[in-house]
């Protein structure tokens, strides 16, 4: 294998060489690794750190950089694990480089953690992390990490991957990116009321190709009711812009107000809350010394986020502009108009031109014209 390094955070490393005319470049290398997944590493590090977590296992390491960053940056027990043996040697290659001395482990990620227990757990595998979401749960004592990267079952464009992933239809509309996340989420909480658990979101968000989310498990059987009553539905009307969400085991059978069409119900989903807003008016607080790189781009996504209204779906701008016919005005000036009428609404970090209200059509219209005055 040829080596070249790579610098991330506080720490620099060796990745393997790829080919650059490779479509995927980094699917052309022997160990997985991906620097523009660098912003999804910072965030779970400036993470760590504020929570802060006390033991850490990644338990698909690739370069392990991940791992490697937590151990230098948060300064906790590192565990990092790979199935590849390849992957394992660059690893332990990698830790002696840096001095940081985590423990190196080439297992199956599902038996590693069918037997040991580690208060954190990051799972980032290639595609779905469903397969590997029960293990991970025995194997978590607090705090679970996730990436999903198989965004096509997850956003309605291959529904019965979806199906057979995460018992979930989706629809592949404007909003799939958050019904996406919401259906992992969703996943996991139902996956954990088996064992008596409950799930907390701290910082769950989708971006680019993938969705992340960062949760504190909790115990008992009144954890796992109270999840399980976050459970619900995104109900779309199949031919105006309606939507609405329901909570319950089943979807309720509702009909639009608008048009009197059967609402389509998308999930079950998590209707809950993605983010805690303290630990993020921390984690905030903490991006300006922590000298990342991205550091500018965390923020935004950051602050984004401990913005966004806590409802299950939103409206794209343009989405709107071309239902009404308008030519609107600046989003920022929509946002602040639907607020001046009286109704919530916010941007999210889904998109740029992402809208969040459960304002009516009739006000939607109204925020959306152009104030000729
Ligand atoms: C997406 S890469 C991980 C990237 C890495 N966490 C990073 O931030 O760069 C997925 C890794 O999981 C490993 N893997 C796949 N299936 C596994 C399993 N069942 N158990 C353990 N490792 C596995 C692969 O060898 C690969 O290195
Ligand atoms: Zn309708």
């Amino acid at each position: 294998m040829e080596y070249v390094w790579a610098e991330e955070g506080r720490i620099k490393f060796l990745v393997p060489a790829t080919d650059p005319h490779h479509p995927f470049p980094p699917g052309s290398a022997p160990v997985f690794y991906n620097p523009r997944m660098e912003l999804a590493r910072d965030a779970t590090v400036l993470l760590s750190k504020v929570l802060p977590v006390s033991r850490y296992l990644d338990a698909m390491g690739a370069t392990g950089v991940r791992g490697l960053r937590i151990a230098k940056e948060c300064e906790v027990p590192v565990t990092i694990n790979d199935r590849d043996p390849q992957a394992a040697d660059l690893i332990r290659r990698n830790s002696e480089i840096l001095g940081v001395p985590v423990e190196v482990v080439s297992s199956d990620a599902n038996c590693l953690l069918s037997g040991r227990v580690f208060e954190t757990v990051d799972i980032d595998p290639f595609g779905s992390p469903a397969p590997f979401i029960d293990s991970a749960l025995k194997g978590c004592g607090r705090f679970l990490f996730v990436t999903a990267t198989d965004t096509a079952p997850l956003c309605g464009a291959h529904r019965n991957a979806g199906i057979r992933r995460y018992f979930a239809i989706a629809l592949n509309n404007e909003y799939h990116a958050e019904t996406g996340l919401r259906i992992l989420l969703g996943f996991i909480a139902r996956e954990a009321a088996r064992y008596d658990r409950g799930i907390e979101p701290l910082f769950s968000y989708a971006r680019e190709h993938y969705c992340r989310v960062h949760l504190r498990l909790l115990r008992g059987a009144r954890m796992a009711d109270r999840s399980l009553s976050m459970m619900g539905y995104v109900l779309q009307c199949p031919s105006c812009i309606f939507r609405t969400h329901t909570t319950g085991i089943l979807p309720s059978h509702e009909e639009c107000p608008y048009c009197r069409n059967a609402l389509v119900p998308v999930g079950p989903l998590w209707t809950g809350p993605l983010h805690d807003r303290n630990l993020l008016d921390r984690l905030h607080e903490s991006i300006s010394s922590s000298g990342f790189r991205l550091g500018g781009e965390l923020r935004k996504l950051v602050d984004t986020c401990r913005n966004e209204l806590d409802i299950p779906h939103h409206y794209d701008y343009h989405g709107l502009a071309r239902y009404f016919h308008i030519s609107p005005p600046p989003i920022d000036d929509v946002i602040h108009s639907l607020k001046s009428r009286g109704y919530e609404a916010s941007r999210a970090h889904f998109s740029g031109t992402a809208v969040k209200t459960i304002a009516p059509h009739s006000v939607l219209r109204e925020a959306l014209t152009r104030n000729r005055s």
